[in-house]
C-alpha cells in the first residue's frame, strides 16, 4: 500500500443546502481519512463547492444577487457544516477561485494544442423561449412546437468546443480490463463497461448561452462546460495545472488519487469523461473511483417536492439526541456504500444506537471501569498474578500472561487490528468498524463467562480476577484506537478516563495497539460513554 493518500469527496452544487447526502459523503471520507492518518500515513482529503453554471446563474437572478455573491454564501455555509461535523479535510476548493480559474484555463489550452478539443458545428431543433435543443426524434415528437410555449422549433447552429471523446474508447476499455478496481463497487464498474462498450461519441465542452463560468481560452464568448471545469478541481487543488507554483511543490505528489469517493449518478463523468481528460492531459489516473449508492428516507427516494430531504436542522436533531459520534457512527455503518441504497429509518438509528452503543461499547466500558474501581480502587491490575499454574507457557513477555478459559488475547486482538485496518484499507467501513465492535463483543462474552464478580468473593482468585479485568480493559483501549477515526470525541473522552493521552495525528496506530499498552497502576475513572435515549423521544417527523 502506498504510504501516501490522496481522497477527495465531489464538489458540491452551491445552488443547493448541505443535506445528508453531502454529509454523508464527506463523513465517510473523514473516517476513512481519519483512520489512515492515525495509521501513519501522509493523507490529503480534498472537497470543496462547485460554483459555476447556469443554475447558479439563474437562482442568483431569481435572489436578485450576484452569481458569486450567491456561490459565497453558500460555500462558507458548506465550509462551516462540515466543521460542525468534525469533518476534516485539509482543502476546500471552490471553482470560483483565481487559482483554478487559471489552472483550467491553463489545462484546456493544452487539450486545445493537443487536439483533444477542437471547434465543431452543433446543429439542431432550438427552443428559443427554453434556450434548449432538441434531437431529430425528439422534436419529431413535439410536432416541431416548444413544449412550453407553443411557437414553431427553429433550425438553428451553434459553434461549440468538443472533447474528442471517441478516441480514447480503447484506451478506457483498456483501462477497465487491466484495472478491474478503476471502479467500484462491481456493479457499478459493469454498469461503466455495458454503456462504453455502446461506443463513445465526442462531447460538446463549451456554452455560449449564459457567462457564468471560465471563458474559453482565445474566445470568451464560450464558457467552459461546468463539468470539465469541476472535474479538474482534483487536480487544481494539487496545482498540477501550474508547475512552478507552490502548489504545485507541496502538494504534487498526491496525484493520482487513491480514491475519488463519489454518489452512483455522477459515474459516468468520473469514470469514462475524466480518466480520458486525465489521458488527453497526459497525467496518471486515479486509482479507484468508488461510487456509492443512495440514502433514501423511511422507504421513500428523497425529493423538494415530497420535502422528505433529510436536511440540516433534521442532522442537527439527530446530533443534539444522540451525539455527533452516533451521527458518524450511523453514517459509517449503515451508509449506502455498497451497490445497494440505504433506508434511513429513525428507529433503525435508534436500535443501533442502543444495540452497538449504549449496550455493547458504553456498557463494556463503563462494567468493566466500574469493576476495576470496585475491587481494585480504581488501580489498573496486573496481568500476571501470583497464581503461577496459570501463567502462559509461553517464553518471552508474554510469560507474565494469564491465559484464562482459552482466550489469547493478544491473538484476538491483533486479529481485530488487522481485520479491521485492511477492510479500512479498501474503504470498508462497516466491515472495518464491525471488527473493532465484534472485539467489545468478545469482552463481554468473556465476562459473563468468567464471571470476575463472582471471583471478587474469593480472595484466593484475586490474580485471575485482575487479570480478567486487565485483558478486558486492555481489549477495550485497543477497539477504541479502531473506533477513534469514527467516533473521536467519544474515544478522547475514554483515554482521558484511562489517563491516556493519545495524539493520532501523530500517526502511531499499530504501535499502540500491541497487546499490553496499558500498564497496571494506572488510576482508571469511571466511564459513561453512550447515555440510553429514551424510545419515545426519537426525533419527531422523521419517523
Ligand atoms: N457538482 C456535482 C459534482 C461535481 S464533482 C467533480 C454534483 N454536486 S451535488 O451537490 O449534486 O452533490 C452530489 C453528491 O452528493 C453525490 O455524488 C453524493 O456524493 C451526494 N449525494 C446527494 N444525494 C445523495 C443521497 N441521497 N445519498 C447519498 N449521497 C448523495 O453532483
Amino acid at each position: 500500500m502506498p504510504k501516501r493518500i490522496y481522497i477527495t469527496t465531489p464538489i458540491y452544487y452551491v445552488n443547493d443546502k448541505p443535506h445528508i447526502g453531502h454529509a454523508y459523503t464527506t463523513t465517510v471520507c473523514d473516517v476513512y481519512a481519519r483512520f489512515m492518518r492515525f495509521a501513519g500515513r501522509e493523507v490529503f482529503f480534498l472537497t470543496g463547492t462547485d460554483e459555476h453554471g447556469l443554475k447558479v446563474e439563474k437562482s442568483a437572478q431569481a435572489r436578485g444577487i450576484s452569481p458569486q455573491q450567491l456561490a459565497d454564501e453558500n460555500a462558507s455555509e458548506f465550509q462551516r457544516v462540515m466543521s460542525r461535523l468534525g469533518l476534516t479535510f485539509d482543502d476546500f476548493i471552490r471553482t470560483t477561485e483565481p487559482r483554478h480559474v487559471e489552472q483550467v484555463q491553463a489545462m484546456v489550452r493544452k487539450l486545445l494544442d493537443t487536439d483533444a478539443v477542437y471547434l465543431g458545428e452543433f446543429e439542431g431543433w432550438y427552443d428559443e423561449g427554453q434556450e434548449e435543443y432538441h434531437t431529430e426524434t425528439k422534436a419529431r415528437e413535439l410536432d416541431y412546437k416548444s413544449p412550453v410555449s407553443g411557437e414553431p422549433l427553429v433550425r438553428a447552429k451553434e459553434d461549440n468546443y468538443y472533447f474528442r471523446l471517441s478516441a480514447f474508447q480503447e484506451p478506457l476499455e483498456r483501462l477497465f480490463q487491466q484495472q478491474p478496481d478503476f471502479v467500484r463497487p462491481a456493479a457499478r464498474r459493469n454498469e461503466v463497461l455495458g454503456r462504453l462498450r455502446e461506443g463513445l461519441q465526442d462531447v460538446p465542452m463549451s456554452r455560449t448561452n449564459f457567462t457564468w463560468g471560465v471563458p474559453m481560452p482565445h474566445d470568451p464568448g464560450h464558457v467552459i462546460y461546468v463539468w470539465i471545469d469541476a472535474l479538474m478541481n482534483y487536480i487544481t487543488a494539487l496545482g498540477l495545472g501550474e508547475p512552478d507554483s507552490d502548489a504545485y511543490r507541496q502538494r504534487s505528489k498526491y496525484w493520482p488519487a487513491t480514491y475519488h469517493i463519489i454518489g452512483k449518478e455522477i459515474l459516468w463523468f468520473h469514470a469514462v469523461i475524466w480518466p480520458a481528460i486525465l489521458m488527453a492531459l497526459d497525467l496518471p489516473l486515479p486509482k479507484c473511483v468508488y461510487a456509492h449508492s443512495f440514502w433514501i428516507h423511511e422507504g421513500q427516494k428523497m425529493s423538494k417536492s415530497l420535502g422528505n430531504f433529510i436536511d440540516l436542522a433534521t442532522i442537527q436533531q439527530y446530533v443534539d439526541r444522540y451525539g455527533l459520534d452516533a451521527w458518524r457512527y450511523y453514517m459509517a455503518t449503515h451508509g449506502p456504500l455498497g451497490a445497494t441504497d440505504a433506508d434511513f429509518r429513525a428507529d433503525h438509528f435508534h436500535s443501533v444506537y442502543n444495540t452497538d452503543l449504549a449496550n455493547t461499547l458504553g456498557n463494556c466500558a463503563s462494567r468493566t471501569a466500574a469493576m476495576i474501581n470496585k475491587y481494585f480502587d480504581g488501580f489498573v491490575p496486573a496481568e500476571a498474578g501470583p497464581d503461577e499454574s496459570a501463567l502462559a507457557e509461553e517464553e518471552g513477555p508474554d510469560r507474565l500472561r494469564m491465559m484464562i478459559a482459552d482466550h489469547d488475547w493478544p491473538a484476538i486482538a491483533k486479529e481485530a487490528v488487522s481485520s479491521s485496518t485492511a477492510a479500512m484499507e479498501e474503504i470498508d467501513l462497516a466491515r472495518s468498524i464491525g471488527s473493532a465492535i465484534g472485539l467489545v463483543r468478545k469482552v463481554d462474552a468473556f465476562i459473563n463467562l468468567t464471571e470476575p464478580y463472582k471471583l471478587a468473593k474469593d480472595e484466593g482468585k484475586r490474580g485471575e480476577l485482575g487479570a480478567i479485568l486487565y485483558q478486558c480493559l486492555e481489549a477495550v483501549r485497543i477497539a477504541s484506537l479502531l473506533l477513534w477515526a469514527v467516533m473521536p470525541g467519544k474515544m478522547s473522552e475514554l483515554w482521558s478516563a484511562l489517563g491516556l493521552s493519545i495524539e493520532p495525528d501523530a500517526g502511531r496506530l499499530a504501535e499502540l495497539a500491541e497487546w499490553g499498552g496499558l500498564e497496571p497502576g494506572r488510576r482508571v475513572r469511571k466511564i459513561a460513554l453512550f447515555p440510553r435515549v429514551d424510545t419515545l423521544s426519537v426525533i419527531e417527523g422523521a419517523a
